[in-house]
């Protein structure tokens, strides 16, 4: 056990897919794993391990924001010799030819701060994705015909953000999507040694203020799964 996970040894899988919502979780280990069993509960926090396809699988909520995941990855990994982390989420589109429902897959993803700038201290760490499971995510949704972009993202700690220019230097320099988890994960992958991909799907739209119907919500979010999935044991 550890301060924030419950699990015992053994009860957290190699590979683990990381939504931000813990309920999320319990939907997704219900829907697409064998034999699922919930393994963490701690502060409502869901985790839950089964099998997909013969492969053992952890579905294990994040929360929201950077400071929340990086508990969590780090514990996930350090603790339980997590492997694989995949981060399954919503982000906002930056660039008009980014549409709602498309997935963003990221390469990168810049921030003005993150848990870890700490140990960086004059070094802008550039967080990177594992390719592997990069080019795997990226096969998985051209087959299944989902509209994807694969590029760098932006990692906010501001849901609410009234910092238009940041948003305009962003998208001017082809900066895709933000949400508010990858670049910490990466990060805390890459220091222990752990792979990483932040699978994304576009929630809303910063240009056009279109927003992701909540009817269309979790077929999304299922797609999302899959290719996370697939990415993962390809
Ligand atoms: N996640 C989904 N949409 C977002 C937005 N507009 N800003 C930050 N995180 C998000």
């Amino acid at each position: 056990m550890t301060p924030h996970i419950g699990a015992k040894p053994g009860d957290i899988a190699e590979t683990v897919l990381m939504p931000g919502d813990p309920r999320r979780a319990k939907w997704a280990a219900e829907t697409f794993l064998k034999d699922a069993v919930c393994v963490n509960e701690v502060r409502g926090m869901l985790g839950f391990t089964g099998t997909w396809k013969g492969n053992r699988v952890t579905i294990h909520g994040s929360g929201m924001g950077m400071p929340s995941l990086s508990i969590y990855a780090t514990e996930l990994i350090r603790e339980y010799g997590a492997k694989t982390l995949i981060r399954i989420g919503s982000a906002g589109a930056m660039l008009d030819h980014v549409k709602i429902r498309d997935v963003v897959i990221a390469m990168t993803s810049s921030a003005i701060s993150t848990p870890s700038r700490g140990f960086f201290k004059e070094m802008q760490f550039a967080p990177c994705a594992d390719y592997g499971l990069l080019e795997k995510a990226v096969a998985a949704a051209r087959g299944r015909g989902t509209p994807i972009h694969v590029g760098g993202i932006y990692s906010s700690d501001i849901f609410y953000d009234e910092r238009q220019d940041l948003t305009d230097m962003l998208a001017r320099h082809g900066v895709l999507a933000v949400e508010m988890e990858a670049a910490e994960l990466y990060t805390v992958a890459a220091r222990h040694g752990a792979r990483a991909l932040a699978v994304l799907t576009i929630s809303d739209h910063l240009v056009t203020h279109e927003a992701l119907p909540a009817e269309d919500r979790e077929k999304s979010f299922g797609d999302m799964v899959e290719i996370a999935l697939e990415a993962a044991f390809a």
